[in-house]
């Protein structure tokens, strides 16, 4: 990509410190052309969509797909969300989390403060798990799936590198860490994935499913603790919110 350019730089600087007497020096104008080869971001994540929308690691689910669902939103996202995988809403559209539990999800991203544009929203799976002929639903990603694919996702998070990642329930948290754990003990504390802290909250498919107020509230009191983390102010209204 750019880095031939910036091989080409540093060689030639390595090159006026072997043969002056005094450090390379740069003027500003350099500096400036120089930080305007430096890739942004989302010129980084360009060519891993492109490796995933053509993957075939897991031949069935090549197969299967409409179109890989890569990611979504702010390449400079301080929070990253993780869910599971696509679902036949998201394999649609080519977008996670817009079914549904994604439109639960994006109540709650609005309830922190942010847009959904604000955040990074992707999935372990890439891909939406095939279903048997005939077959409605969704499935939930196998373990090996989920490792074929996991590496895509850890591309993204080195290239984003959010403040906060969050984990949406039980599956995602398997996919991220390879331990299978209930949600009771692994929801609503800090871990941490690779050295950036990972909180690990209810899937909002499980806060359809069950619409207790109190199973609400600690997807909410979870929200909160990542709204602490990142440092941004909490209105007394958003303490006492219940979603
Ligand atoms: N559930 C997920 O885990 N991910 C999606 O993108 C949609 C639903
Ligand atoms: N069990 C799960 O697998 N996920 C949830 O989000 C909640 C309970």
């Amino acid at each position: 990509m750019q880095e031939p350019a910036l091989d080409l730089v540093i060689a030639a600087l390595e090159k006026i410190r072997e043969t002056r007497d005094r450090l390379p020096r740069a003027s500003r104008i350099s500096l400036t052309r120089l930080s305007r080869i430096v890739p942004n971001k989302a010129t980084l994540l360009a060519p891993v969509r492109e490796r995933v929308r053509v993957c075939t690691k897991c031949p069935n689910l090549a197969c299967s797909r409409t179109q890989t669902v890569f990611g979504v939103g702010n390449p400079d996202a301080e929070i990253m969300f993780i869910g599971e995988a696509p679902g036949v809403d998201e394999d649609a559209q080519g977008e996670p989390f817009v079914g549904r539990a994604g439109q639960l999800l994006t109540r709650i991203i609005k309830a922190m403060g942010f847009a959904r544009e604000d955040v990074y929203i992707a999935n372990i799976l890439k891909c939406r798990p095939d279903m048997p002929p005939g077959s409605f639903g969704n499935r939930a990603p196998t373990s090996l799936e989920m490792q074929t694919c996991r590496p895509y996702l850890v591309e993204q998070i080195d290239i984003i590198q959010p403040k906060v990642l969050v984990a949406l329930g039980a599956v995602a948290v398997e996919g991220m860490l390879g331990t299978r754990g209930t949600m009771r003990e692994l929801r609503g504390r800090w871990h941490s994935y690779n050295g950036t802290p990972l909180m690990i909250t209810y899937h909002p498919a499980y806060l359809l499913r069950n619409q207790a107020p109190s199973e609400k509230r600690k997807v909410w009191e979870d929200m909160l603790q990542v709204l602490e983390r990142l440092e941004q102010p909490i209105t007394e209204k958003q303490r006492n919110y219940f979603l």
